[in-house]
């Protein structure tokens, strides 16, 4: 196991605390800290008890479950496992005949500004339509179906389609390289492709099918019989006759209604790709019933769900948090949610306050990366400050993805927040499925930059490198003592890689978080300070350091070597810095330049273009250990522009310290 040590001595210091207002907590659905304890104290005196009255309490079953919580093979657990339900059937079919029914389930606003709304019945029709159609084509329970889809009702509408017949989806984010896409494709075993001709993002076209095109192209991908082409704009895209087919064609003629199929609660619902310490990214498989549930739960506890609230999650369906808090939560509790297609600053970088005033807004959920990009903007520009803007809609508002340093907390509070709404400052992970670790807005005081305390049933703590507890204040590797319903069941095609990465065995049996953390002395509050693995977080996006290497080793003309590492930035949290020895000698300034534009264009292609290094540094060697590892500890001062204080006396080398210190 990797520790870097600076991660986990990183501790940043704000001790200012932040009460809930007097009226959250009267409203709140968990009500004052004592509501809060009195939960969690529940869950320790009855764990299965808990778990189980919530799933019978907020999951419709077509088959009631008489086991809750099967250990018997862990760490492969299993939840609910003898129960039965459908996940769109949670979504869609349990409001018909409420009130929910006719109410806006989506206020869809697309890259340009135009404005559509579906109300639950519509898209239960238009859901019904969909799976028809992937049934039509003899896609069935348990298939594979990539996703390779724009923010757009129909991306929400094909994952829950698939969800409908049992077909498990798994989205890949529309930055993703062809390459990257084929990897994914080729790892599921993908029978069908769903996607868009194009997408628009900051007005701009931008291919997504032509893509699609070429992952197939690179081989291996015959298990995919068809392509699902939605016609997002006008332009046309090359179609190959037989396979590929547009959303009107298949549509046509198919009925709205569709039963949905009852799968088992450890039917897979999804699986979803995320950067490990190695190479290959891992296909993290999630189940129907515990996570539903969860999903469910944390929009009633962290987001304090009300009917008439309006919430809005900015994430892409593409990562967990869309899954989570766009396409599974907010419809399983009956929200009005905003889906956005474009980004946060176009046409200009006042975008998401527009929308929170013009939709009047009331929860609003986003990333860290977000809100610093907005903060520069707005300094530059009073127009784009959240001051322009009427946001007294807003009662609770949202960070997610990576940690929200002090400054960016405090100015998301005073000026998007008006001081009024609290942050839930949301610590979880593509494996966690839901939340793990946030405050509650109407029970939990707030510290800047700490994620407070861990959800009832939810059991985390801090240990060393043999498992042993630490106190509070004392920094460690973050691990959960037990199972949660939403967890990770397995990594799909590679349950060995599974248990070694989550459940190492120093680890007493724990979840391994690979994030390291401490907890204050006063509260007991966590404050996670990053990654202790070879993961990297850039705006958010994980991505590991082992894939950027083999990507930039894959170039076998120009690269003999290279070591990548993370350095903190100011904008996207970490930023990625490549050394690299190529296969010529030491080139010059202007030669290096052209020769790090080309790398980052190879990394662009290779994984996608949130991938790309920073920073490229050339070097004739890279500095190594006598027995011949990489010193990444020295790399990550370089990076930094830090003093060197390591030992260096076993460089073969040193002149390539200062070789590696030049930034190209
Ligand atoms: C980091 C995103 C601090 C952490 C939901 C974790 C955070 C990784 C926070 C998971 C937070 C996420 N505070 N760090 N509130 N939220 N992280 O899988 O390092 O894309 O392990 O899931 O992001 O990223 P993932």
């Amino acid at each position: 196991m990797a520790t870097s040590s600076s991660a986990i001595d990183s501790i940043l210091v704000e001790n200012r605390v932040f009460p809930p207002s007097e009226e959250m907590v009267k409203n709140a659905n968990i009500s004052g800290m004592d509501a809060y304890k009195a939960m969690c104290a529940e869950a320790d005196k009855d764990f299965e008890g808990f778990w189980g009255n919530l799933a019978r309490k907020h999951v419709v079953w077509t088959k009631p479950f008489t086991r809750v919580l099967d250990g018997s093979n862990a760490p492969f657990y299993k939840w609910f496992d003898d129960g039965e339900l459908n996940v769109s059937a949670n979504c869609l079919d349990k409001h018909m005949g409420t009130p929910v029914e006719n109410k806006t389930a989506i206020i869809f606003e697309a890259d340009d500004g135009a404005v559509t709304k579906v109300t639950y019945k519509e898209l239960l029709a238009r859901v019904g339509q969909f799976a028809n159609a992937l049934k039509s084509r003899g896609i069935q329970k348990g298939d594979r179906v990539i996703l390779y889809m724009p923010m757009t009702i129909e991306g929400v509408v094909a994952m829950q389609a698939c969800a409908r017949l049992g077909v498990i989806h798994s989205v890949v984010f529309g930055g993703f390289s062809a390459k990257a896409l084929q990897d994914r494709i080729v790892d599921v075993g993908a029978v069908a492709v769903i996607t868009a001709n194009y997408q628009m993002r900051g007005g701009k076209e931008m291919p997504l099918k032509a893509i699609v095109d070429d992952a197939i192209a690179l081989g291996g991908c015959e298990s995919v019989k068809n392509v699902f082409v939605y016609e997002r704009t006008k332009t046309a895209c090359a179609m190959t006759a037989g396979r590929d087919h547009t959303f009107s064609e298949v549509l046509e003629g198919q009925s709205t209604e569709c039963a949905p199929v009852p799968v088992n609660a450890e039917h897979p619902l999804y699986i979803l790709y995320t950067s490990g310490s190695t190479g290959k990214p891992k296909g993290v498989q999630h189940s129907s019933g515990g996570y539903l549930l969860q999903a469910k739960l944390t929009m009633d506890w962290t987001f304090d769900l009300k009917p008439e609230d309006v919430f809005w999650c900015t994430a892409d369906i593409g990562w967990v948090t869309g899954h989570s808090y766009v396409v599974y939560g907010p419809l399983a509790a009956g929200a009005t949610e905003i889906v956005f297609e474009g980004i946060p600053t176009y046409p200009n970088a006042g975008r998401f306050w527009d929308m929170v005033q013009r939709h009047k807004c009331t929860v609003f959920y986003t990333a860290p990366t977000a809100i610093r990009s907005l903060i520069k903007a707005s300094e530059a520009d009073d127009k784009v400050h959240p001051k322009s803007y009427d946001l007294k809609s807003l009662r609770i508002i949202g960070s997610v993805g990576e940690p929200i340093n002090p400054e960016a907390w405090v100015w998301y509070y005073n000026h998007v927040g008006g001081g009024r709404c609290p942050i839930v400052d949301t610590y979880w992970q593509t494996e966690t499925g839901t939340h793990m670790i946030n405050p509650l807005p109407g029970a939990t005081p707030l510290v800047p930059g700490s994620c407070t305390l861990p959800l009832p049933g939810i059991y985390p703590a801090i240990v060393d490198e043999t498992g042993e507890e630490m106190p509070n204040g004392k920094g460690g590797m973050l691990a959960y003592k037990k199972p949660w319903p939403s967890m990770i069941r397995t990594i799909w095609g590679d349950p060995e890689r599974f248990k070694k990465t989550y459940f190492p065995p120093e680890m007493k049996g724990y979840y391994f978080a690979g994030d390291g953390a401490v907890r204050s002395e006063d509260r007991g509050y966590f404050r996670v300070t990053g990654r202790i693995d070879d993961v990297l977080n850039v705006s958010g996006h994980r991505l590991g350091t082992m894939e950027v290497e083999s990507a930039l080793v894959a170039k076998t003309d120009l690269v003999a070597e290279a070591a990548v590492v993370a350095r903190p930035d100011d904008l996207t949290g970490e930023a990625i810095c490549a050394f690299v020895v190529l296969k010529r000698p030491l080139p010059s300034d202007e030669e290096a330049k052209a020769i790090a534009k080309e790398l980052r264009d190879w990394v662009a292609k290779e994984i996608g273009p949130i991938a790309k290094p920073k920073d490229i540094r050339f070097g004739e060697n890279l500095p190594k250990t006598r027995s011949g590892k990489i010193m990444r500890r020295l790399l990550r001062s370089l990076a930094k522009g830090e003093a060197i204080t390591q030992d260096t006396s076993t460089l073969e080398n040193p002149q390539i310290l200062e070789q590696l210190a030049h930034n190209n």
